[in-house]
């Protein structure tokens, strides 16, 4: 069966978070000073075991979900990762399992993730300038070994995506010099509006590069025609080069919102449940989980969640106001 909101949204995408914990502190998802040495991370015992997530996809499976994707923090730091995509991939029902990660440690997990049954990658790659990826990922991390994972991943046969944040102030002079290397290198890169995702971003609206912004911006260069979804519910819009050399996405959460068709679960590192990125908290399953419920009472637990959700918190954005929970903590 497939479950259906009170807005008659269908269940179909499961998001799992691995770990809260990254090798990167970006500035507008783990500001240095948050998550700093003193931040508390997840304890081990909180965190759900491999059989504990596939067991939760598993039965979310019976519930809707088609498409799994693994994110953190940063995913490739859960160790074993691999182990938990072969068994995800054992899974009826589920059509594809998808990845994003930050690439720095992609390309000595490609070959592996991609024989355990992974079919793509979404790498973050927010700027092409030392300088500027360097500052905005919080540890002076080098883009070479994030392009050296995107090769990786397509040497083995990996699908693979480009996420690209812009911020005002920080890096939009690296969106075309963005698009000319995609275009060349051929790959989809979808640029996302800064997202006032958490308490600790210091987001401001006067640093969201809206959609059409962008777009004017590239269109300088390359002239660009609106194309189709490709499924119903993506997160990005579609504009492909007018001389048919590849496309490029816009994920305009802040000036589009794209609640009406959400079909994304998250499931957090810990267990708890989320029908929106911008919650504030979640529903615990361990107690199901780790108690003695057998699938039917989990099953229950997904349906009734689904059933009765209404979140659509970027149309309402200004609207609300309870705290949120971290984007490192909820996998974005
Ligand atoms: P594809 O399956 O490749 O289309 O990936 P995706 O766009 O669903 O996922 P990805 O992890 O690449 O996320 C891209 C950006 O969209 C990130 O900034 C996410 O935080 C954001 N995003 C993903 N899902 C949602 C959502 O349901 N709501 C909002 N507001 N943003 C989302
Ligand atoms: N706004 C938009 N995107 C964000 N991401 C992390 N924080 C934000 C934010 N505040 C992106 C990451 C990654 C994806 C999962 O979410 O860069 O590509
Ligand atoms: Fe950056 Fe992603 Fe890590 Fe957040 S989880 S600090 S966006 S690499
Ligand atoms: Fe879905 Fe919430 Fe994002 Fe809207 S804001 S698209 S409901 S996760």
């Amino acid at each position: 069966m497939t479950a259906t909101d009170t807005l008659h949204r269908p269940l179909h995408d499961l998001r799992i978070s691995v770990t809260d914990r990254c090798n990167f502190r970006c500035r507008y998802c783990m500001p240095a000073e948050d998550f700093g040495p003193g931040h508390n991370f997840l304890p081990r015992s909180e965190i759900l075991s491999f059989e504990e997530i596939v067991r939760v996809a598993r039965v979310a499976t019976g519930v809707g979900v088609r498409k799994l994707r693994l994110t953190g923090g940063e995913p490739l730091l859960r160790r074993g990762i691999e182990d938990l995509v072969a068994m995800l991939s054992t899974l009826d029902g589920i059509e594809e399992i998808a990845l994003t990660t930050n690439g720095t440690l992609l390309a000595h997990h490609a070959e592996a993730l991609a024989l355990a049954g992974l079919a793509r990658v979404t790498v973050s790659l927010d700027a092409l300038d030392p300088l500027v990826f360097g500052h905005m990922n919080g540890v002076g991390a080098r883009v070479e070994r994030v392009l050296a994972g995107i090769e990786a991943a397509r040497t083995f046969g990996l699908g693979v995506k480009v996420n690209s944040v812009i911020q005002r102030g920080v890096n939009e002079s690296e969106i075309l010099p963005l698009a000319r290397w995609a275009r060349e290198q051929q790959l989809t890169l979808r640029f996302i509006e800064f997202m006032d995702v958490g308490e600790t971003n210091h987001w401001n609206s006067a640093q969201v590069i809206d959609a059409q912004e962008i777009l004017s911006i590239i269109g300088r260069e390359f002239p660009l025609d609106p194309l189709p979804p490709t499924h119903a519910g993506e997160t990005a819009r579609r504009w492909g080069f007018a001389d048919r050399r590849g496309e490029i996405g816009i994920i305009a959460s802040v000036s589009q919102p794209f609640c009406r068709g959400c079909t994304r679960l998250r499931l957090s590192a810990d267990g708890q449940l989320f029908t929106c990125l911008f919650a504030s908290h979640g529903h615990d399953l361990r107690p199901q989980l780790r108690g003695r419920a057998d699938d039917s009472v989990l099953h229950s637990a997904l349906l009734g969640l689904w059933q009765s959700r209404d979140d659509r918190y970027s149309e309402q954005r200004g609207q609300v106001h309870a705290p949120k929970a971290e984007m490192s903590y909820l996998g974005g």
